[in-house]
């Protein structure tokens, strides 16, 4: 697969098999996306792979906030979308429930579907990204996306596919409680990795982009 095709191939995988992935697998991955850039070849990220009991504690910690009404609180700040970035998230919604059958007033399955996303899609295992709360947001944050979608991408050459998701780090306590990731570390997102189902209707998702004559001035031509 060429990186052009991996990059057209990579999309959000919401539903896995069990098989676990193999430790040396995961390792693979992750030392060809540690070539990612970052700022002044900072390499902010600080990467803590999850698998097994870990995993599942993880997975069961955050449903239990999530049941019992406790308010998120990612280490990453941020304050619901509005216009038209607010009409996209709602697009994706409309999609993904589309697919998987959920209606609109459902309340009910609404609800089940988040918490899928609180425990990684049942992925069989799960990449954070920390980095060092002395960076601040700056562009140690530019850093992690560019680790994140080259993890993603190259994931893909071992047949397993991703999420990236924030739900999975909206309760950073969790994963510090069974990680040992220190405060003094901002735990910014998760990635969900593993082989996908793609009999897993969310999986068929093919999500939509503006056009590049949309999001893009031309200068100087
Ligand atoms: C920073 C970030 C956070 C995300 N968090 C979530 C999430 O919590 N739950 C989820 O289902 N998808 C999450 N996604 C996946 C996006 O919804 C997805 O990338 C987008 O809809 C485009 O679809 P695609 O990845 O299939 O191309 C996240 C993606 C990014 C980059």
């Amino acid at each position: 697969m060429d990186v052009i095709e991996a990059i057209r191939a990579r999309k959000s995988i919401r539903g896995y098999k069990p098989d676990p992935v193999p430790k040396e697998v995961l390792r693979k991955v992750l030392d060809t996306a540690i070539r990612s850039p970052s700022s002044l070849n900072t390499q902010p990220w600080e990467i803590t792979v999850l698998a097994g009991e870990v995993l599942d504690s993880i997975k069961r910690g955050n449903i239990e906030k999530l049941a019992s009404g406790t308010l998120p609180n990612p280490d990453i700040g941020g304050k619901p979308y509005e216009g038209v970035y607010r009409e996209r998230q709602v697009g994706l919604a409309k999609q993904l429930f589309g697919l998987m059958g959920i209606a609109r007033e459902d309340k009910e399955a609404r609800a089940r579907w988040m918490e899928r996303g609180f425990r990684f899609f049942d992925a069989p295992a799960a990449i954070i990204i920390s980095v060092d709360k002395s960076l601040g947001e700056s562009y140690s944050m530019f850093d992690v996306g560019a680790i994140s979608q080259t993890i993603c991408l190259a994931a893909l050459k071992h047949g397993l596919g991703t999420c990236i998701a924030n739900q999975g780090v909206m309760y950073p306590e969790m994963v510090r409680r069974f990680t040992g990731v220190p405060e003094s570390k901002r735990i910014v997102i998760s990635i969900a990795i593993g082989y996908p189902d793609w009999d897993f209707p969310a999986n068929k998702l093919e999500s939509t982009r503006e056009p590049v004559d949309n999001v893009t001035t031309w200068c100087g031509f």
